[in-house]
């Protein structure tokens, strides 16, 4: 599957392979039981609800007129709204993607798909990943540790062929990745070879995101430098990594007791993301926690193009209930967005907050 004029399918031998696709989907699979507990919440929170909308009792519009259409990494969605990241690998994870898919076309919002390492180690497991229903914009996915360890540009951009998606994300996870024993920690020049992702792929976008620790001011430097088309933040207040892997294995546990409140508040990540990143063209997507259309709209509000959900979406899609969650959660910016005075939540900004 292979554009025209693409680089051959890099070699990757399914005998030496296999095992480690098998190794993945069983932690894939565990990472959906562990996450769906509240045990594996961090253990402070967003600061997202440290802030109000200045709410407006003569909103200046009909609630039928405010449009929540936004253009997010050259798409026309019907939201600002992206499913992020999880799964893929496995029956149970085919399902969920089959779930997810499945309402974020019908709702017209982005969605990520999970590391596809295993897939690129097996690619009978593209059906896991690729489901029939197309949302208006499909990410693929990779660790970026795995461009130091034997993964390339070939690599990421056979993913994206293979699952005939828009765009890629890579994202970073070093305090998993140290938690959990044996976990790759090589992230000694990883920005560097992000970049030469972004020159493969071009002009396919790729977008750098974090798991629920937060990005760094500086990161959003690097990552600007290194020519990605957004960053997500997903920063700490939701799923915590260090507590999933935790719950993984008993020592792993006590390593990351002392990480149940670690990294960058979402609403923090997003304030010192929005300046660097937007001045330099590259969009923000705020991510980590964020749980309802309000938090969404402050969130927009502190200057993020787009945001992201993720573990909301997998409780929903546990329980066969996609559809109606992002219903419910769309319903919730629209009117918060409209209470505040406006007609699309693009016109959201800090102006827009007071203090709680
Ligand atoms: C079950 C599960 C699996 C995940 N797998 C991935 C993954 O493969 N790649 C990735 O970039 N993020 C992955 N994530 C992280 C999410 O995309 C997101 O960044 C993080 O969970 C914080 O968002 P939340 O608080 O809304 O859950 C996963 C999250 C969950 C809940």
């Amino acid at each position: 599957m292979a554009s025209a004029g693409s680089a051959p399918e890099p070699e990757v031998s399914t005998v030496t392979v296999r095992p480690i696709a098998e190794t993945i989907g069983i932690r894939k699979d565990q990472h959906i039981d562990i996450a769906a507990r509240a045990s594996s919440l961090h253990a402070g929170n967003t600061g997202l609800r440290g802030y109000r909308l200045r709410h407006r009792a003569l909103p200046g519009r009909d609630l039928a007129d405010v449009s929540l259409r936004t253009p997010v990494l050259g798409r026309e969605l019907d939201a600002p709204l992206l499913v992020s990241c999880m799964t893929g690998g496995t029956p149970r994870a085919r399902e969920i993607n089959e779930r997810l898919a499945l309402a974020a076309r019908d709702h017209g919002v982005a969605m990520g798909l999970g590391s596809g390492r295993a897939l690129l180690a097996d690619p009978s497991l593209l059906p896991t990943f690729r489901t029939a229903a197309r949302p208006p914009l499909l990410l693929a996915n990779l660790g970026a540790v795995q461009l130091r360890l034997g993964l390339g540009p070939d690599h990421a951009e056979h993913l994206v062929d293979m699952l005939g998606a828009d765009g890629l994300v890579l994202h970073l996870n070093p305090l998993q990745e140290a938690v959990q024993p044996g976990g790759d920690t090589a992230f000694g020049g990883v920005a560097e070879r992000i970049g030469a992702v972004v020159d493969r792929l071009r002009p396919r976008p790729v977008i750098v995101k974090e798991v629920g620790s937060g990005l760094a001011p500086d990161d959003v430097t690097a990552l600007v430098a290194a020519g990605v088309a957004a960053v997500d933040v997903a920063g700490a207040g939701g799923t915590n990594w260090a507590s999933v892997e935790g719950q993984r294995d008993p020592r792993a546990g006590q390593v990351a007791a002392a990480f149940a409140d670690w990294g960058w508040p979402t609403a923090r990540a997003i304030r010192h993301a929005s300046a660097p990143a937007r001045s330099a063209g590259v969009e923000v997507i705020a991510s980590g926690g964020i749980t309802d259309g309000v938090e969404a709209a402050i969130a927009l509000a502190l200057g993020a193009t787009a945001v992201g959900v993720a573990r909301p979406f997998l409780l929903a899609a546990l329980e066969d209930r996609v559809d109606e969650a992002l219903g419910v959660f769309l319903d919730q910016l629209r009117i918060a967005v409209w209470l505040t005075g406006h007609g699309a939540p693009s016109l959201l900004s800090p102006a827009d907050l007071v203090e709680a």
